[in-house]
C-alpha cells in the first residue's frame, strides 16, 4: 500500500515532469522563431525617428543631433544669413536643389521648413567626410571669399549655410535635407516626414 503510494506519486511526478519539460521545450523553440521576424530592440532604435530640442538654440548657433549613426546639422540661421545667401545663388552647383536629395515641403533654396531653421545631414556628398561649420566671414585658412559656411576637410569641398555646395568641388551635390517635421514649435522630430505628423 504504502509503496503503490509512492510508485504513484512518483509516476505522477514524472509525467508532470516531463509535461513542463515539453511546455518549456515548445516556447524554447517559438522564440528563435519569432526573434527571426521581429526586428531587434537595437535595430528599431537605429531607424527611428529622433527629436530634438531646439529651444535653446540662438541665432547663428548650431547643434549636431544624430539619426541612424549619421550627424544631423540643425542651424538656427540669422536674417543677415538668410539675405547673403540670396546673393551667392550663381556660385551654386544646384542652387534650387533640382539634383539633391531633399524632401519636396522644404523651400527649394533655402533648404529648409522654416527659413530661419536649416536641417541638413552632415555628410558631405563627395566621400562622406563630415563637414565642419565655418560660420565666420573671411577667416584666414579660408580666405577672402568666405562668407561663411560648411567646409569639408578631406578634399576641400565648400558649401554655403544652406548646405549648397559651390561651383566646381569635389562634391557634386548639396547637403542631404532629412525628413523632418516639427511635433511643436521648439521639437522638431527628424525622421519623420511633414505631412506624416
Ligand atoms: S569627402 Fe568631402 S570633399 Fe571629399
Amino acid at each position: 500500500m504504502s509503496n503503490d503510494g509512492v510508485n504513484t506519486g512518483r509516476r505522477r511526478f514524472l509525467v508532470a515532469a516531463t509535461s513542463v519539460v515539453g511546455a518549456a521545450g515548445a516556447a524554447g523553440a517559438a522564440i528563435p522563431f519569432l526573434g527571426s521576424w521581429a526586428p531587434s530592440a537595437k535595430a528599431k532604435a537605429a531607424g527611428a525617428p529622433v527629436r530634438v530640442n531646439i529651444n535653446k538654440v540662438q541665432p547663428g548657433q548650431q547643434i549636431v543631433a544624430e539619426w541612424r549613426g549619421q550627424p544631423v546639422f540643425v542651424l538656427h540661421r540669422t536674417p543677415e544669413i538668410m539675405e547673403g545667401l540670396k546673393t551667392i545663388d550663381a556660385q551654386m552647383a544646384d542652387p534650387q536643389s533640382q539634383q539633391s536629395d531633399q524632401p519636396d515641403y522644404v523651400d527649394a533654396s533655402a533648404r529648409s521648413i522654416k527659413p530661419e531653421l536649416l536641417i541638413v545631414l552632415g555628410v558631405c556628398t563627395h566621400l562622406g567626410c563630415s563637414p565642419t561649420f565655418r560660420p565666420e566671414v573671411a577667416p584666414a585658412d579660408l580666405g577672402p571669399e568666405w562668407v561663411g559656411g560648411y567646409f569639408c576637410a578631406c578634399h576641400g569641398s565648400r558649401y554655403d549655410l544652406a548646405g549648397r555646395v559651390y561651383k566646381g568641388q569635389p562634391a557634386p551635390l548639396n547637403l542631404p535635407v532629412p525628413p523632418h517635421s516639427y511635433e511643436t514649435d521648439n521639437v522638431i522630430l527628424i525622421g519623420v516626414d511633414e505631412e506624416a505628423v
